[in-house]
């Protein structure tokens, strides 16, 4: 496989990284995952959007458009051959002396390969179930960040109970998001999901389902759910750029609905695959 470092397209065996690259010991940088169907990606320019937002955040000078982010991505997936599945990139503050504060003349290290994704049929089909685990993130879920220490103790947890994905609560019975992935519930044909702001990341997918409900007038909120009301939920899903809509069925011993996934998220994923 050939990766991107920087300028250089260099095969993955050949491709190092400084033991002081503050991404590997700071988790200093930023990241996007796009996803690619038949030869085109899908939304990439919102995803790298969203990226020059993350960088601006975290105070990194790099300039998406610049170094030709979007050309070295579609370069990427032609040299390895890939015509569906996903880029994965990264960007980090780069090497520099160990020390806490950011050093003064960064050089940003950009890199990006393929990663295999297929879309999980089965599971998208019969649904599948999350575990609630409590949001112990910082307060800028908003920034893609390469942080993602509670996210993948999180995952774990539901691995370990079998669940496909965890659910965050925060301030005692707030929902947020999923540890990989965007929340939805359906109450009554109403469609609800967390305002975008500093406690989620304000997913791609989550946007273009959004967008879906506007454009079929889907009732919709962008709004706080609680612990009580996702008892009372008639359906959930989660939205991801890997899960896309992916129907939940139960969240513990809770049993979402009737426990199937329902006709509100059969819709969606059917005007979601339309777009793709
Ligand atoms: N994760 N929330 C979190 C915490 C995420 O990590 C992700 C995506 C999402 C959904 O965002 P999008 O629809 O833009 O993929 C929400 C990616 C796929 C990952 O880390 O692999």
């Amino acid at each position: 496989m050939y990766v991107w470092v920087n300028d250089q397209l260099i095969r993955r065996d050949k491709a190092v990284v400084d033991m002081e690259d503050r991404g590997y010991q700071f988790g200093d940088g930023v990241y996007e995952v796009v996803r690619m169907y038949n030869g085109a990606f899908f939304m990439l320019p919102e995803h790298l959007e969203r990226l020059q937002n993350s960088l601006k955040e975290i105070g990194i000078s790099y300039d998406v458009k610049e170094q030709r982010v979007a050309e070295k991505l579609k370069e990427i997936m032609k040299k390895n051959d890939v015509t569906d599945g996903a880029v994965y990139m990264q960007i980090t503050r780069g090497a520099a002396p160990r020390n806490h504060s950011f050093p003064d003349q960064p050089n940003p290290v950009f890199t990006a390969y393929p990663i295999p994704v297929k879309r999980p049929v089965e599971a998208q089909e019969n649904g599948v179930q999350m575990t609630l685990v409590e949001d112990m993130r910082w307060l800028r879920c908003d920034i893609k960040s390469l942080n993602l220490l509670w996210n993948a103790m999180a995952k774990q947890k539901a691995k370990e109970k079998g669940c496909f994905e965890s659910l965050f609560y925060r301030n005692e019975n707030h929902i947020t998001e999923g540890s990989s992935s965007n929340f939805f519930g359906v109450k009554n044909g109403v469609i609800y999901t967390h305002p975008a702001n500093p406690y989620i990341l304000n997913g791609i997918t989550r946007r273009a389902v959004l967008n879906i409900c506007q454009e079929n007038q889907f009732p919709y909120e962008e709004k706080v759910l609680t612990l009580n009301d996702v008892k009372q939920l008639d359906e959930a899903f989660i939205t991801s750029t890997t899960a896309e809509v992916m129907p939940i069925t139960a969240i513990d011993d809770i049993t979402v609905g009737n426990g199937e996934p329902g006709p509100v998220t059969r819709k969606l994923q059917k005007l979601f695959f339309e777009r793709t």
